[in-house]
């Protein structure tokens, strides 16, 4: 029995250690791909990420530079979230089509709905160009002349890499400001809505199980890109053409095991793993307890008046799920980062940093100052991090009527003075020429309106007005009123009520009508006296005024600058990892269960059973469809079920992601997809500053539920019919490409 046991003992020692964490650069594989080759993975690096041929990067796209998504067959479909269409769900829906509740279907391509503004990008390239970066910069820079610089080099850098093409560029800051690589994309516009399932499967669940384990969600659309006949990016026309893209993803139907090799390729968007100490606390005390406050009153008066009125409902629906989301992931976030002791880990970071530093005379030098850097600007930041949040949640986003009134009056204000040069000119044909481009102004601010009011409702931003200005009155001290709460205050005796009062009865910008009617005769003076304008620009300048520290985030962008450059030279053998921001990502790991707290064990893939368990019709989160259910009684699961006949919904892998990764495909060791990523869970909500290796974990819909409803559900052979489905399971060693 000893024997066996050190036996195993040494085996396990053996098996190098799984870098589950880490969102790594696709171009930079190298020093992980024997680590994953070892856990299962088998394909070549260039089959992931290849500039010359067709590799998976070539298939995972950004879905409108906030969520991710995958081309699934030859035709340009793309797979996402239900919660990163919902917006797209939502535009197109009315009490009449309501796409939100019943789900939406294209049975032939002629059915698919265009979507204004929508886009995908693909990666055409990455290059690191760090040294030409650092070429241009010096010591002697403060961080202001330094981003500055930063920002030439990289403008001129994107410049040359999209000379003579139709790509766009940019360069990106990694390691807090230590390097820079460059990325060159293709970017689509013509994108059109497929597919969504209705908001009881691709929602199910609703507000109390997002972020949470165990999920029995579908939440997954589907999208397809078009191009002109030369698969050139075009904008929406009948004439464009489903794109033949360079890659797709194969469906891989056979399933998923505890343990099998799984890896994310998406647009994470942003992380924190390098935030100190001095962050941590003031994000547990400070920032998420403001946001979660104002947004908890933003929910009760949307909830309130979306339950009174089902065309509200539908309007408010999007808006809804955006405020609810990061809602509830600071009030997790706040919880985690205590109980998972994030403080003190944090610490002891900066201890080891602060004695590796003090070891070495030319380390002082370099490094000595960094932690009190940042223990003095967090003692500054402290002090204002609070009427920040509240500026933007409850000033420039609070009242709708006030970013709308910011737009217009900024793009109004532009036209009048456009329109005095063109009464000033004496020449006919700038006359002309300037007058064509004030009416465009004018359709173009018509179409905005119409896109605006189309999901209004001017009583509940009336009461939300006066309900956030109150809260923002009374919970930050008087000292840090921006001007335009004390002027409202003090014309209104204090009673916000009465202003949204008078500011909704008299402003042209509170309904359609009257905004609509100003557009057909444009006066200038009715503009600067508009009381919705004057609050867009009030709650403008309160923003910008909060957020403005210029000395204190120097000195927070140097402190962090240095820090992430002396952690990596005191650890040199470890393989770190660059922040999230929105650039491709490439993680990797294995499905798995874990241990929520004590006693509690969950397992990794809930099943269909479970839909029926949490079913309550009497609440809209778990409503099940009708025909759903009948489905699951009657155990009707097509080619979808496992071998113990259950329809897995989901499954946990503990791969590393965050927001923007939703969408991303889930792929096995063969390159082919098995899921669809769209969530963390609760245990690990402080895991964006944080990794949690024992707990943290990516939730993703199972493929065969995906599959499951497009085709059972909702009959959609159509769709299925163009996928390149694999139904054989994953054998190590057999080295397969059928599509590369
Ligand atoms: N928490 C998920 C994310 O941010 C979104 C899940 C959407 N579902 C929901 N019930 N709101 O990626």
């Amino acid at each position: 029995m000893k024997k066996l046991l050190s036996f195993l003992l040494v085996f396990a020692l053996a098996l190098p250690a799984f870098a589950n964490e880490g969102m790594w650069l696709p171009l930079l594989l190298g020093r992980n791909y024997e680590d994953m080759k070892a856990h299962g993975l088998q394909l070549s690096p260039e089959q992931i990420y290849d500039v010359n041929n067709g590799s998976l990067k070539d298939a995972i796209v950004s879905f409108g530079g906030f969520c991710t998504g995958e081309i699934i067959s030859n035709q340009g479909l793309i797979l996402t979230n239900h919660h990163c269409g919902y917006g797209q769900i939502q535009s197109h829906s009315s009490t009449e089509h309501d796409y939100l509740t019943d789900g939406f279907w294209a049975y032939e391509k002629s059915q698919e709905l265009p979507n204004e503004g929508l886009f995908v990008r693909f990666l055409v390239r990455m290059e690191d160009v760090t040294n030409r970066v650092l070429d241009g910069l010096n010591d002697d820079m403060t961080e202001d002349e330094r981003a500055k610089a930063i920002a030439e080099i990289g403008k001129t850098i994107a410049a040359e890499a999209t000379e003579g093409n139709h790509y766009d560029a940019n360069v990106q800051t990694f390691f807090h400001g230590n390097e820079f690589y460059l990325f060159v994309y293709e970017t689509f516009n013509d994108i059109r809505l497929v597919g969504a399932p209705p908001s009881s499967v691709g929602k199910y669940g609703g507000d109390t199980d997002n972020w949470m384990w165990p999920r029995h969600t579908g939440d997954f659309s589907m999208f397809r890109v078009y191009a002109d006949k030369d698969g050139m990016p075009a904008e929406y026309s009948e004439n464009n053409v489903p794109l033949t893209p360079k890659h797709h993803l194969p469906v891989n139907v056979t399933g998923v095991k505890d343990g099998d090799f799984t890896m994310v390729m998406g647009y994470p968007g942003s992380t924190d793993r390098y935030l100190t100490s001095w962050g941590v606390k003031e994000q547990i005390e400070l920032y998420g307890p403001a946001v979660v406050r104002v947004r908890d009153l933003k929910l009760e008066i949307m909830k309130k008046y979306m339950e009174a009125d089902a065309a509200t409902r539908i309007q408010y629906a999007s808006k809804y799920a955006r405020v609810s989301n990061y809602w509830k992931y600071y009030i997790g976030q706040t919880e985690q980062l205590q109980s998972n002791h994030v403080f003190d880990k944090k610490q002891a970071i900066e201890k080891k940093f602060s004695t590796w530093v003090n070891a070495d005379e030319s380390r002082k030098a370099k490094y000595g100052e960094v932690l009190e850097m940042f223990a003095d600007a967090y003692a500054e930041t402290n002090k204002s991090v609070t009427s920040g949040v509240y500026a933007r949640e409850a000033g420039i986003t609070g009242p709708e009527l006030a970013l709308q009134g910011l737009r217009f009056g900024r793009t109004m204000k532009a036209y009048f003075q456009a329109k005095g040069m063109m009464e000033a000119s004496e020449d006919e044909e700038t006359k002309t020429q300037m007058g064509d481009r004030l009416d465009a102004i004018i359709d173009a601010m018509k179409a905005n309106g119409e896109e605006f009011f189309k999901d209004y409702n001017p009583s509940l931003d009336r009461e939300m007005t006066a309900g956030l200005l109150e809260l923002y009155y009374n919970d930050i001290p008087k000292a840090q009123h921006p001007e335009v709460l004390t002027a409202i205050a003090d014309s209104f005796d204090g009673d916000f009520k009465a202003y949204a009062d008078s500011l909704f009865a008299s402003s042209f910008m509170a309904s359609k009508e009257s905004y609509m009617a100003f557009l057909e005769n444009p006066v200038d003076s009715v503009m600067d006296a508009d009381m919705g304008i004057a609050l867009g620009e009030g709650m403008y300048a309160a923003y910008m005024g909060a957020n403005d520290n210029a000395e204190v985030d120097d000195k927070l962008e140097k402190a962090y600058r240095l820090f992430t450059a002396g952690l990596r030279e005191m650890n040199p053998n470890k393989n770190y990892y660059p922040d999230a921001n929105s650039t491709m990502r490439l993680t990797y790991g294995t499905v798995g269960d874990y241990d929520a707290r004590d006693a509690v064990h969950y397992s990794h893939y809930p099943t269909s059973e479970g839909i029926l368990e949490k079913k309550d019709n009497d609440d809209p989160e778990f409503v099940v469809p009708a025909k759903l259910e009948t489905l699951i009684k009657t155990q009707d699961y097509g080619n979808y079920a496992n071998e113990e006949g259950e329809l897995p919904v989901c499954f946990i892998h503990n791969t590393d992601i965050t927001g923007g990764n939703s969408g991303s495909p889930v792929i096995n060791a063969r390159g082919e997809l098995i899921g669809t990523a769209f969530d963390g869970n609760w245990e690990a909500m402080s895991g964006d500053i944080n990794f949690e290796p024992e707990i943290q974990r990516t939730i993703s819909v199972d493929i065969r539920y995906t599959l499951f409803i497009i085709d059972k559900y909702a009959g959609a052979q159509n769709l299925i019919d163009e996928m390149t489905i694999v139904t054989k399971p994953v054998k190590r060693g057999s080295w397969f490409s059928r599509i590369f």
